[in-house]
């Protein structure tokens, strides 16, 4: 891979991370370091030029959108959540499908019929805003930052909004998926500025990685 300026990759660590390593390496893009165990938050990659910085989940759009990363690896809800200003969304890398959904304890219904609100406990709030106005609900929205599960259980919010891959932190919890707001999976986000004073750079690494991903899919 030829890569003509420094580019940054901004990834991070958790389960999109463990599927977007094989793909990146199937594309000749290493880390030099063993990400599980080094320290690190910048490590340089097998490619010439070309860094990875592991972040958290939200802050990937914020980096790519400042141009502090040229791309990123982010999921669909973090995107959603963080609003598409200066990124610019290259690529479905089809790796850590989940699901966006509304969810609450089992047996029971969420809003309140008589007032039409409904108390919303989710790291989303944009997302868990739009949708309930969609729906004609006032949505009192708590923002947390995790075990989103645990609010409904201690009488703090009536549902949650987060994401669910196999439901079972649900079901252990005596919750119920709810509404489907978004099916989820991990994108390759662009700043767009590099877009353009980076193009065949950037180019290089988006076009590999969307013939990693049909051959992987189709395979
Ligand atoms: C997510 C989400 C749920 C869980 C759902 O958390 O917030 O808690 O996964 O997965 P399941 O349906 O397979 O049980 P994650 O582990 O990504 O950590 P987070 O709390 O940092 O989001």
């Amino acid at each position: 891979m030829n890569i003509q300026h420094d580019i940054t990759i901004a990834l991070t660590k958790g389960r999109i991370l463990k599927e977007a390593l094989p793909l990146l390496a199937s594309v000749g893009i290493e880390p030099q370091e063993d990400l599980d165990t080094s320290r690190k938050l910048i490590v340089k990659s097998t490619v010439p030029g070309v860094s990875l910085v592991i972040l958290r989940g939200s802050d990937v759009a914020t980096y790519v959108r400042h141009g502090a990363a040229d791309l990123g690896v982010a999921g669909k809800d973090m995107l959603l959540e963080a609003g598409g200003a200066g990124i610019y969304e290259a690529l479905d890398l089809k790796i850590a499908p989940c699901r966006l959904m509304t969810a609450g304890p089992e047996g029971l219904g969420g809003d309140d019929a008589s007032t039409r609100r409904v108390r919303v406990a989710t790291k989303f709030v944009n997302v868990a805003r739009a949708h309930y106005a969609k729906k004609g609900l006032h949505a009192d929205l708590i923002k947390l930052y995790g075990s989103m599960e645990l609010a409904p259980l201690m009488g703090l919010a009536d549902e949650i909004v987060d994401i669910v891959d196999t439901g079972k932190t649900l079901a252990e919890n005596g919750m119920a998926p709810r509404e489907l707001i978004a099916d989820i999976s991990s994108r390759l986000i662009v700043n767009k500025a590099s877009m353009r004073t980076r193009h065949r750079s950037v180019r290089i690494i988006v076009d590999a990685l969307a013939d990693a991903v049909t051959s992987k899919t189709s395979a």
